[in-house]
């Protein structure tokens, strides 16, 4: 066998379901997709440009966090004081802060800045193993800033190695511009904008926020019924502050993922079941907003739902840039399995994006995105907080 790149003596747990660790165990790249994997004393007979010992180090695939707004203008540490002086999320929300006063920051920034400022927030991630990021749009609210959000998260992708995939949330919040006709804007958004950014190829899925100070579970039915006739996948912000039956309304669109769900019901869990719907549980938002509510996970796992974990990187609910810590969130907060966690931002993180076939466990055929990690077991990197074990990165075959 040829190999372009052959990893050895590593311990490598692969993530794919119910598969057991190989230890010691090798796996060899070929044009940046993982050609043979299997333990050591199975290697084949093969060439390889170059071999890497790793030591006993561990090995798993590329982390993927699954859900961010990583591109934004402005700072709101401001509302972070108002939080802590009593006022609510949602009051600062209605009093034209929060979502808002973002969507200004953003409108005034041009593409250039957008990069800027999100490029270390990028790094942070990335010096954790991120090799696969979602990106959302939603701080613009009208076309050319939302186009520029999404060219800004794309330029990211180009400029370091990393697989962007980006979401348009152009139905985040209602615009102050478009106060007095919610109809006309949400037309607009399903019939100009949506198909405007969708012909740039600036949209991989449809997103939005089901919610009382945000989107009707009717305006974000028009939105998916728009995003079915251009043939792109919807995932939705749902039942996060309370239970609109978002969950239950992603299910019915085929929905690749529902995220939040603090406060969906068993019937809204079902529907996610039938439908193959991924739960992206946020604990960072958890946290910040200091909810209460918890997500039913005992309700996915009876149901079988599978469940992510991602960062929600946001100026306002999750400035939060550590997958590591969102899983040491998910642990200890949502009482997740280490298991769960370390599938919540890998395996079942691809599944929330569509992405399982390419990415998110280790498997002949996928692309060769990996990480290597100076720990003993697993269990580290969930356990410990505030500490990157990270040794490097593989994205697409080649060491970073
Ligand atoms: O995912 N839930 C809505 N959107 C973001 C928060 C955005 C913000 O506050 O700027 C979230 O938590
Ligand atoms: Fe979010």
């Amino acid at each position: 066998m040829r190999f372009d790149r052959l990893w050895i003596n590593a311990r490598i747990a692969t993530m794919a379901a119910g598969a057991p660790p190989l230890c010691p165990g090798a796996l060899g790249a070929r044009n940046g997709r993982i050609a043979w994997l299997g333990p050591m004393a199975a290697l084949p007979t093969h060439e390889a440009t170059e071999t890497i010992d790793c030591g006993g180090r561990w090995m798993l695939p590329g982390l993927v966090d699954c859900h961010t707004h990583l591109v934004f203008g402005g700072d709101r540490s401001r509302e972070f004081e108002l939080r802590l002086e009593g006022a609510s999320y949602e009051a600062i929300a209605r009093a034209g802060g929060g979502i808002l006063a973002t969507v200004r920051a953003t409108r005034a920034a041009d593409e250039a800045a957008l990069v800027a400022s999100a490029l270390p927030r990028l790094d942070r991630l990335l010096a954790e193993g991120v090799t696969t990021i979602e990106i959302k749009s939603g701080y613009g609210l009208d076309r050319d800033t939302e186009a520029r959000m999404l060219r800004a998260a794309r330029r990211l992708g180009a400029m370091r190695a990393v697989a962007v995939v980006t979401s348009f949330l152009g139905a985040h919040a209602l615009p102050p511009e478009a106060r007095d006709d919610r109809a006309g804007h949400v037309a607009r958004l399903c019939d100009e904008i949506l198909p405007a950014l969708a012909a740039e190829g600036l949209v991989d899925a449809v997103d939005g926020f089901c919610e009382g100070i945000a989107f009707t579970p009717e305006e974000i039915a028009q939105l998916f019924a728009a995003a079915r006739r251009l043939g792109l996948p919807v995932k939705l912000h749902a039942d996060q502050l309370s239970d609109l039956g978002g969950a239950a309304l992603a299910a019915r669109f085929g929905a690749l993922s529902a995220d939040h769900l603090e406060y969906t019901a068993e019937s809204g869990v079902e529907a996610m079941a039938q439908a193959g719907t991924v739960a992206v549980l946020l604990p960072g938002a958890f946290y910040v907003l200091r909810e209460t509510q918890l997500p039913p996970v005992a309700a996915f796992r009876r149901h079988g739902v599978g469940m992510a974990l991602a960062t929600d990187c946001n100026p306002g609910s999750s400035p939060l840039t550590s997958l590591l810590l969102a899983m040491n969130m998910g642990a200890t907060l949502f009482r997740l399995t280490v298991a769960e966690c370390l599938a919540g931002v890998t395996r079942e993180a691809a599944r929330a994006l569509g992405r399982l076939a390419e990415i998110g466990t280790l498997e002949p055929g996928k692309a060769c995105d990996l990480t290597l990690w100076d720990i003993e077991a697993p269990a580290e990197l969930v356990y410990r907080i505030g500490f990157n074990p990270l040794h490097s990165r593989v994205f697409r075959g080649q060491p970073c």
